[in-house]
């Protein structure tokens, strides 16, 4: 099959998805995006579609788009949201992503699932390969991990893409942790930030990258690690931040990640990129280069 000639991305109106979305449509990929509660970003020229992963018979309008590759973003992606509601997180996280992975089944259309680092516990100490066993330590890793067994057994011509913690831009301002780290720095706000959570930040234009590469080259169908190549924890993530976007540092405070039972609880996941590098070609960036390379995304009033 050549390159795809109508993407489907789910989730578009999110901070992964509109990335990705964002940067397919510059690449002249026909694009359909589907939002739930956030207006659409009406600039972004893809066709927009309402979809609610709650309800089966809205995730069935699904069938009607002419789509042949589809990026499955849209998830509950918050821990502590899916803790709360636990059937409704099986419901968007599993369920709905098996009956859309059936449609995209249906319509020989290939998968790129957006999976997370969060399906390992951070016992290994080490970073993780795409061979080492996941054991998710919470409910959240669990539904995703889930997500990704109903992806494999439901089509062949499937991506697993487990993403490290993202940062970025939306829409012209800071995403993701980044919005918040940047709001309490500009009002001069004391921040505690982790320094017992290890991760390996990724660019979120290094995953829609990845995703424009993986629908061109076309690398072995299997999961990939997709991740930065450094292991930072939060503290040291928002100290980079301060520096580069000229906050002082003095506010932000060492703070301790808790267990249930109030204990320190180490979460150790940096994701081992190298397989994804070695099948495609892509390096992706250090933390610096990333938040650098984030003052050409942000609009003037930011
Ligand atoms: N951000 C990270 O650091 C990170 C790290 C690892 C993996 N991931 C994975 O990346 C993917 C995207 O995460 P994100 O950070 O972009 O999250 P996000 O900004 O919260 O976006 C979630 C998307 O899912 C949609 N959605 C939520 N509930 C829905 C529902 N009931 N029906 C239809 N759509 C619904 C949202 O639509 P509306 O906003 O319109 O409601 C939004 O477009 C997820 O699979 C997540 O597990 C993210």
């Amino acid at each position: 099959m050549d390159k795809p000639k109508h993407v489907l991305i789910t989730g578009a109106s999110g901070f992964v998805g509109w990335n990705i979305a964002r940067h397919l449509a510059q690449l002249g990929y026909p694009v359909t995006g589907t939002y739930n509660s956030s207006a659409p970003d009406r600039f972004l020229s893809i066709d927009w579609l309402h979809i609610d992963l709650a309800d089966p018979a809205s995730v069935a309008a699904l069938r009607e788009v002419p789509f042949d590759a589809v990026v499955h973003c849209a998830a509950m992606p918050g821990v502590k949201q899916c803790a709360e509601h636990p059937k409704l997180a099986e419901r968007i996280n599993i369920q709905a992503t098996r009956e859309i992975a059936e449609i995209a089944a249906h319509r020989k259309a290939r998968c790129i699932y957006t999976s997370t680092d969060l399906v390992f516990d951070g016992r290994k100490g080490g970073s993780y390969a795409e061979s080492d066993t996941p054991h998710p330590p919470t409910f959240y890793g669990s539904t995703k991990l889930q997500g990704e067994e109903v992806v494999r057994a439901t089509l062949d011509e499937h991506y697993i893409f487990r993403l490290a913690l993202v940062y970025g831009t939306k829409e012209g301002a800071f995403a993701g942790f980044l919005k918040w780290t940047h709001e309490a720095l500009k009002a001069h706000q004391p921040l505690s930030l982790f320094t017992n959570q290890y991760r390996s930040p990724v660019a979120a234009s290094d995953i829609a990258e990845a995703v424009a590469r993986t629908l061109e080259q076309r690398p072995p169908f299997g999961t990939y690690h997709i991740a930065g190549p450094e292991r930072l924890n939060r503290y040291e993530i928002g100290r980079l931040f301060a520096r580069i976007f000229g906050h002082p540092q003095t506010g932000i405070r060492e703070s301790l990640v808790r267990g249930p039972s109030g204990e320190p609880a180490a979460d150790d996941i940096p994701l081992n990129a190298d397989t994804f590098r070695d099948e495609t070609g892509m390096n992706f960036k250090e933390v610096i280069s990333g938040f650098e390379s984030l003052e050409g995304e942000l609009s003037e009033s930011d």
